[in-house]
């Protein structure tokens, strides 16, 4: 078929065609923050899931959701290697600026803005990689200690305040919440905790691998009562069937119910292989109904794409000696796995693995679903590691 009209969009952070199975997390974070606005008690939400199940897509759904509402509200990616504080103020700043058009909150707004340059000019020794524009000059004494908890707490209160004047809320949007710092994390929570005592309209909703709930424990033990972990996984098949058929029938073609089931079953209901399936099933058809042969010859030039784009990017950021413990525990099937079983697969013993383990867990490959477990942080990539390493040839 017409690969111009083609719907589906496969790609890292790509708004899928239909957003299946999603509306009752939707709900719930709707819900939270209009409480938040109201100065309710409420937990913040933190999504946290595997590669490609669309964490991202839908954390910006919630985030038009949001704005939709009239929330204020902050995007956030955090990279690798760079820090929280150097993230958070330019976008505080763009907030506040916003914020501060309300007459109700120009007076606040106008004192936040003097607490970030207070903020941003005690940190900048630490923090090299901050680089904000100053609307203000700083308050003496206003969140400018040089202590990270202490000075992100005062801002968020003043913050929290400006937000509470201009009878709204400010909602943190953070994604991939795993790779900050765990110092910096605790920063984070106390903050927000802060804010919460006081019910103050600050809140986050973030978005981060299943390592995350463990990182936030280790950074404020009491986190694991201030927030929720919602978990985003595969979709169920009723959602993932609809997540192919609403976008095919919308472009009037229509798709064999076993070609859908097949696709379903192919793909585990994993979002990320759904587009993919679906874009590559589109294009083998000839012409409509897309049929279970369409499906067949689709799924080898699924996995295909998958393996340049999606699995090889994970790949790619891996050192022999760290592909040579992945394709060991790929040898053991899908996982989880304990550590003393993949040490075994490598002649090795666990205590001299353990550093490699880490590092693969704070790279974001694996994660640890219980003490001594590991599991790949990316659906059916023991798949993909047997296709690029195939045979006994890794072991040598
Ligand atoms: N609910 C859904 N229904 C259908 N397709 C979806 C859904 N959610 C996400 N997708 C699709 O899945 C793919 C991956 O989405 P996204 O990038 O948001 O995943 P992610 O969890 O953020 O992945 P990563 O951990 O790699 O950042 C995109 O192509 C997106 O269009
Ligand atoms: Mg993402």
């Amino acid at each position: 078929m017409d690969p111009i009209t083609n719907p589906f969009a496969p790609g890292a952070g790509t708004p899928p065609p239909e957003l299946a199975g999603r509306d009752d997390l939707r709900e719930a974070v709707r819900v939270a923050l209009e409480r938040v606005r109201r100065g309710l008690p409420t937990k913040s939400m933190l999504l946290v899931g595997l590669r490609g199940v669309g964490k991202t897509v839908l954390l910006d759904r919630m985030r038009d959701d949001a704005e939709a509402a009239g929330i204020h509200t902050m995007r956030i990616e955090a990279p690798e290697n760079r820090s929280l504080p150097s993230l958070l103020a330019p976008q505080l700043r763009q907030a506040l600026l916003r914020l501060s058009r309300n007459q109700q909150a120009k007076d606040l707004g106008q004192r936040s803005l003097r607490a970030l340059a207070g903020f941003v000019k005690a940190l900048k020794l630490k923090y090299h990689d901050i680089e904000v524009g100053l609307d203000f000059e700083p308050e003496p004494g206003l969140a400018d200690n040089g202590d990270l908890e202490h000075d992100l707490q005062a801002l968020f209160e003043t913050v929290g305040a400006t937000a509470q004047k201009a009878r709204t809320a400010l909602v943190l949007f953070i994604d991939e919440l795993q790779y900050v710092e765990e110092d910096e994390l605790a920063a984070l929570i106390t903050a927000l905790h802060r804010c919460a005592q006081r019910r103050l309209p600050v809140t986050l909703v973030g978005a981060g691998l299943p390592q995350l709930r463990g990182r936030m424990g280790r950074a404020k033990s009491y986190a694991e009562r201030l927030f929720e972990f919602p978990e985003v996984g595969a979709l169920p098949p009723i959602a993932a069937r609809i997540a192919i058929s609403k976008p095919v029938r919308e472009q009037r073609v229509r798709i064999d119910r076993d070609a859908l089931e097949r696709i379903v079953t192919e793909t585990k209901g994993y979002p990320y292989f759904l587009q993919e399936w679906g874009k590559h099933a589109w294009d083998a058809a000839d012409s409509s109904p897309i049929t279970i042969d369409d499906v067949k010859s689709a799924s080898i030039s699924a996995i295909a794409a998958l393996d340049e784009s999606f699995f090889r990017v994970r790949f790619d950021r891996l050192t022999p000696a760290e592909k040579k413990y992945l394709r060991a525990m790929a040898e053991l099937g899908p996982g989880p796995h304990r550590s003393g079983d993949v040490a075994e697969q490598l002649e090795r013993k666990v205590t001299a693995l353990g550093p490699m383990r880490n590092k693969l867990i704070s790279k974001g490959m694996i994660w640890s679903p219980n003490h001594g477990d590991t599991a790949f942080t990316v659906p059916l990539f023991d798949a993909f590691m047997h296709r690029i390493m195939p045979g006994h040839r890794w072991r040598e």
